[in-house]
């Protein structure tokens, strides 16, 4: 048995993903496969340096050890090969935040702000809460997600495109942008001097033979128009400790966002956040192999599940993350009637692909991180929807 078949009761501890249902949709024993958490105990490691922290007893302000920075190093060189300084590492607490103090950073009210659709909602509502203009290219299925370069060449054109947000592995379709496909839409960005924000929080979940290429790793030019964000969080499921990292080595661009941060006062981190990153990036390794074999079965075992049982919703494999893309289209339904069947028939909480982008119409996006006993409960409240 793997530590990782272990139910663990999640309600009743101010979960997103389990104690917001019955207040969202008013009604009990619905199961929770949506927001992108794991419903796994994070790596021992973590636990037992949350626990030292705890029995010391005193809480106060702290400041960052190199330890951190070296824990951050160390795991960006050997998992990523990639080369940071400690002096190009900023902190923030999340990603999601500092998604929006670039769009505050590299672009002006009005600027143009290019996405993918599909692609992770808050892309959209970082550039809308900030007044800047949304601009979406589409990306094309062809057996798996593809970008189309052509199109977003002539958005980039036409609307004058100031920055770009990369989703570097893609929530929701999974997908490792190869090192020539970021080599491309580099190469693009560059042409049009549009700045590049990759965020890379999904790059440790990744499924072999897929290997990840950093953002700035496809071409070393490509470190002078561009930031990577990440963390550890997604990774050995930290997501409530609320730390990220922003990687910056252009000193122009690192100035304009800690000049954003420090302006905002968002430059001091959680205690618990330092301690679970380094805790996590020093002593997960193990965990998370063991992880990555659990999540490729628990894929595995979703991708035979739909062809053998309900063949008319189209699913493809994920390079990485532990999402999965659904494609209910066969089925002829709006999006508020598949989300509300979903709920009401099949008792399972999705993720609307909808509010990905109207490219993820009639679709939707289901988590596969839980013991395996829940994912074959979920799937097959699914399919007694659908059948
Ligand atoms: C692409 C992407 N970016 C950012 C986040 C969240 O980042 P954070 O919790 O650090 O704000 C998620 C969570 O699902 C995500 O999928």
């Amino acid at each position: 048995m793997s530590q990782f078949d272990q139910v663990i009761d999640r309600k009743k501890t101010q979960s997103v993903k389990w104690d917001t249902l019955e207040k969202n949709y008013h009604q009990k024993d619905l199961l929770p496969m949506w927001v992108a958490d794991m419903d796994f105990k994070a790596p021992e490691a973590v636990r037992s340096a949350f626990n030292s922290y705890l029995e010391k007893g005193v809480f106060g302000y702290s400041i960052v050890p190199d330890s951190l920075y070296d824990a951050i190093i160390s795991w960006q060189k050997t998992r990523h090969h990639f080369a940071i300084k400690k002096e190009e590492i900023l902190f923030n607490s999340g990603v999601v935040p500092s998604l929006a103090l670039s769009v505050q950073a590299y672009t002006d009210p009005g600027d143009a702000v290019l996405i993918h659709d599909p692609v992770y909602p808050p892309f959209a509502q970082v550039v809308e809460d900030n007044n800047r203009k949304l601009v979406r290219s589409n990306l094309f299925t062809d057996d798996k997600f593809m970008m189309d370069y052509d199109n977003m060449e002539r958005l980039i054109q036409e609307e004058d495109v100031k920055l770009f947000i990369l989703c570097n592995p893609h929530n929701p379709g999974g997908r490792v942008w190869s090192k020539k496909e970021l080599q491309d839409v580099g190469n693009l960005c560059r042409k049009y001097h549009v700045t590049v924000v990759s965020d890379e929080i999904h790059q440790d979940i990744v499924y072999q033979p897929e290997t990840f290429t950093t953002f700035q790793n496809a071409d070393p030019s490509f470190k002078d128009f561009s930031i990577v964000l990440t963390a550890a969080t997604k990774t050995f499921n930290l997501a409530g400790i609320k730390n990220s990292m922003v990687f910056i080595k252009d000193d122009k661009l690192r100035q304009a966002f800690e000049k954003i941060q420090k302006k905002n006062h968002q430059d001091d981190i959680n205690t618990f956040g330092m301690i679970g990153t380094q805790a996590a990036y020093e002593g997960g390794k193990e965990w998370l192999e063991e992880l990555l074999t659990y999540l490729k079965e628990n894929v595995e075992i979703t991708y035979q599940f739909f062809q053998s049982e309900l063949p008319n919703v189209k699913v493809s494999k994920p390079e990485a993350t532990y999402l999965m893309w659904l494609d209910f289209s066969f089925y002829q339904l709006t999006d508020k009637q598949l989300e509300k069947k979903i709920i009401n028939e099949a008792k399972v909480v999705l993720n609307p692909g909808i509010s990905y982008g109207e490219k993820g119409s009639q679709h939707m996006r289901i988590n596969i991180a839980c013991p395996r006993s829940t994912l074959k409960e979920g799937l097959q409240r699914i399919a007694a929807a659908f059948k």
